[in-house]
């Protein structure tokens, strides 16, 4: 018995690295997977049957896969991308959101439609496909059937704590981390779990980085191997989350780097100031910001 036997998975993105690590993984446990993949190049250009590389890999595995091609931003791109799963396999259990391309440099050189595309493909290429699989779910609801969606996004480092050159990918990645607080409040009452995770790899992505480590796919890395930039270190996070045994688990932001699995804790009140009732007044406001929530000293005073 597997531990995902009888569930069917959408992972986008899984014709290469991290994608392809999640939809091998979820296949392992039993999983039918529809693996998506547009094909393109790291930075969204051209097109191709890249899923057909990991449905192969699955299929000669001896699980059941079949290919997507798909642009996850296309709104009813990704809309045929879930009935394909219905069409295909009955149904449709987790979703996990992967697919990404970067164009890093700093603000001052980043054209507007290399920002642009940057946050079409994560932020709206997340949002489509949970919107339709949420759609489905709905409707399983309706019709009185229980069951245990799941819902798993991707951020990254740079969404969470910054990284030079990325404004337009720390955008999207911070994006989808707020995406899934909001979405796991809202499919709650279905029994949908949403969670995000953090993975860190050799890929294609990071490939694109100054002295970055040589790029891998997951399946080039022996199963009893430990390699740290494996892109299918975070599959086992991945796979655990979209078992029923997660379910209590909604909500959070967790990273897979290497060795660690770290749950983020992120914005939580800090140091806070009271007004009593008044009108805070700017010249007097430094002042108290500095010893009271900055603790730090007084400004004016020479450093
Ligand atoms: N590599 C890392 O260290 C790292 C760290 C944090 C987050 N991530 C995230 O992990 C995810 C996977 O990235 P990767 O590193 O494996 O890169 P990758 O380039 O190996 O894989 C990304 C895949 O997404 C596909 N894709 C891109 N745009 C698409 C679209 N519009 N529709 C469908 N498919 C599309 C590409 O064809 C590619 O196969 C991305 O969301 C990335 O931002 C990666």
């Amino acid at each position: 018995m597997g531990m995902l036997d009888g569930k069917v998975a959408i992972v986008t993105g899984a014709g290469h690295g991290i994608g392809r690590g999640h939809a091998l993984e979820l296949a392992k446990h039993g999983a039918k997977v529809v693996v998506n993949d547009l094909g393109v190049s790291v930075k969204g250009e051209g097109q191709g049957k890249d899923a057909d590389l990991t449905v192969d890999i699955i299929k000669g595995r001896g699980g059941e896969a079949v290919a997507n091609y798909e642009n996850v931003a296309d709104y009813e791109g990704a809309g045929r991308m879930v009935q394909q799963a219905v069409d295909a396999f009955g149904k449709l259990d987790v979703l996990v959101n992967n697919a990404g391309i970067v164009r890093d440099s700093a603000i001052w050189n980043m054209s507007e439609g290399d920002f642009d595309a940057v946050i079409n493909v994560h932020v709206k290429g997340t949002w489509a496909p949970c919107h339709w699989a949420a759609r489905h779910w709905r409707e399983r609801s309706a019709a009185g059937e229980t069951f245990t969606g799941r819902v798993i996004n991707t951020t990254s480092g740079a969404g969470l704590v910054g990284n030079f050159g990325q404004t337009n990918y720390a955008t999207a990645k911070a994006g989808i981390a707020g995406m899934t607080q909001t979405l796991s409040l809202e499919l709650a009452k279905l029994g949908v779990t949403v969670n995000c995770v953090g993975p860190a790899a050799a890929t294609r992505i990071t490939g694109t980085m100054p002295g970055a480590p040589a790029v891998i796919e997951p399946d080039e890395v022996p199963e009893d191997e430990w390699n740290r930039m494996d892109p299918a270190v975070s599959s086992p996070l991945v796979a655990w989350l979209a078992s029923d045994e997660s379910q209590l688990v909604t909500g959070q932001i967790i990273r897979a780097v290497a060795e660690n699995i770290i749950l983020m804790k992120g914005w939580a009140d800090g140091p806070t100031i009271n007004n009593k009732g008044k009108r805070w007044d700017a010249a007097k406001l430094g002042q108290q910001l500095a010893t009271d929530v900055f603790f730090t000293r007084a400004p004016g005073l020479r450093y």
